[in-house]
């Protein structure tokens, strides 16, 4: 039997690998709340532009509302010969109200209704992913408060650089996660037009009213180019594209809480609930979450690259292909709402090991740029040259297997003769991060105070 959506011209039904490969209703039944307020708002204005009766108006939405329910209450049988969403929702309310269900499809097409359906998903998952990522900044600033002065060792290279705190370290994550959140809030703004009533690709010859179904879905306006409305996909694109970034930056924590749990630095202890163990090695406390963090990040991107690929060659209107845009996002969308959860919760109760942070901050002679500082403003050394004798003390205490600040000062003075006691109050690890002061800086003070402008920011 042919397909009674559409089989007028066919003699016969799809061939088995025909329905499988062409079914997406496997997927697209999440658009199921998306697709039946977006025909409601549609029918409705059917029925005000006087292009369908009050009553078949008001028989299809409420049957609208009876399809919504069964599926709500998991009765709804979907069928794959159906194809989609858009379709077992038609049929299902056909059989319920009979043939006013007809009239719904009137100026309207599937293309232009799986546009708005998707528009209408992406916009509910930015606002979630939106407010979960609030959170973890949230919970950044609140352990950024309490960690304001906790020396650890700042890296470049990954090589001891300069001595930092752990609370200006975290509040680096909250920064990254700003610009994540002004990314998707971007993407939102832009994806927030409507496209319902371009039709299939050139609008509809019905009085149809774009600006009352905008409206009433939420939209700030319909999109203007009906061509566009049904083969534009850049608000999936861009939303994956700040997603992807998102993991990215939760990638790079993930990796550090993966290094900072190591025996070998031994700076942050997970709690019981966010490691494992290992079946065989009774010792082992594994960091999984931060290690999966860490690995589905490739997902996420991969969904990027997979919806790009997808659009480039495609022609305008609408293409099959486009199906091809739901399943990735699906999973990315999924897969960086269960990481930022899985960070927040990892941040929420790690436990920071202050005192072999702050150890191992003085190690590889963190202060050195502290001693060159101290000439240049001691000593009215130009930079350059403090920088070299500097070096000399360092190569020196090295070479003795000491710290800097184990020097003694003759040796130092045979290097620079008019070095004094004094130097030695900038070589200690909270001295030096309590100096950097300026705008920005790691120093306790600072940190304290943008950890709590962030806590009353985020509300
Ligand atoms: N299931 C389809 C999709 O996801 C809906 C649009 C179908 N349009 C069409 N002309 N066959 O893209």
């Amino acid at each position: 039997m042919s397909n009674k959506m559409w089989g007028g011209r066919f003699e016969t039904g799809p061939d088995a690998i025909m329905e499988e490969i062409n079914a997406s209703i496997g997927f697209d039944y999440r658009f199921a709340a998306q697709d039946i307020a977006g025909s409601k708002a549609h029918v409705s204005m059917l029925a005000k532009a006087g292009i369908l009766t009050n009553a078949d108006a008001e028989a299809i939405s409420t049957g609208l509302d009876q399809v919504k329910a069964e599926i709500e209450a998991g009765t709804f049988t979907f069928s794959r010969e159906l194809e989609d969403i858009h379709m077992n929702v038609e049929s299902r309310l056909a059989a319920l109200i009979g043939p006013a269900a007809g009239r719904l499809h009137t100026a309207r097409s599937r293309n232009d209704q799986v546009a708005l359906d998707f528009r209408l998903w992406v916009r509910d998952a930015i606002d979630e992913i939106d407010s979960q990522i609030k959170g973890l900044q949230k919970a950044l600033a609140t352990r950024a408060v309490e960690f304001a002065a906790a020396v650890m060792p700042g890296f470049t290279h990954l090589q001891s650089a300069q001595p930092v705190t752990f609370g200006h370290h975290l509040l680096a994550y909250v920064e990254m996660l700003a610009r994540d959140r002004g990314r998707l809030t971007d993407a939102r703004r832009r994806l927030n037009e409507c496209p319902l009533g371009a039709a299939a690709l050139a609008g509809t010859s019905f009085p149809i009213d774009r600006q009352a179904t905008a409206a009433s879905l939420g939209f700030d306006r319909p999109t203007a180019n009906s061509l566009d409305s049904v083969a534009d996909r850049d608000f999936v694109i861009e939303t994956l594209s700040a997603a992807a970034l998102c993991a990215v930056h939760l990638s790079r924590f993930a990796e550090e809480i993966v290094l900072w749990t190591t025996p070998q630095f031994g700076f942050v202890r997970l709690s019981d609930k966010f490691t494992t163990g290992s079946s065989i090695m009774p010792q082992k406390r594994n960091p999984d979450a931060a290690e999966l963090v860490r690995g589905k990040t490739g997902r996420v991107i991969g969904a990027l690259n997979a919806l790009l690929m997808t659009m480039k060659g495609l022609p305008l209107a609408y293409s099959k292909d486009m199906q091809e845009d739901k399943e990735g996002t699906f999973d990315a969308l999924h897969t960086l709402s269960l990481c930022v959860a899985a960070m927040t919760g990892m941040v929420g109760d790690m436990t920071p090991d202050t005192a072999r942070m702050q150890a191992a901050a003085g190690a590889g002679y963190a202060t050195a740029t502290d001693l060159a500082d101290w000439l240049v403003r001691t000593l009215k050394m130009p930079f350059r040259e403090a920088h070299h004798v500097t070096g000399s003390l360092v190569k020196l205490a090295s070479t003795k297997g000491v710290g800097l600040e184990d020097l003694p000062l003759a040796e130092m003075q045979a290097v620079e003769p008019r070095i004094t006691a004094d130097v030695l109050t900038v070589l200690g690890v909270v001295n030096s991060v309590e100096s950097r002061t300026s705008y920005g800086g790691t120093s306790p003070q600072n940190v304290r105070q943008q950890a709590q402008a962030w806590l009353g920011r985020l509300g």
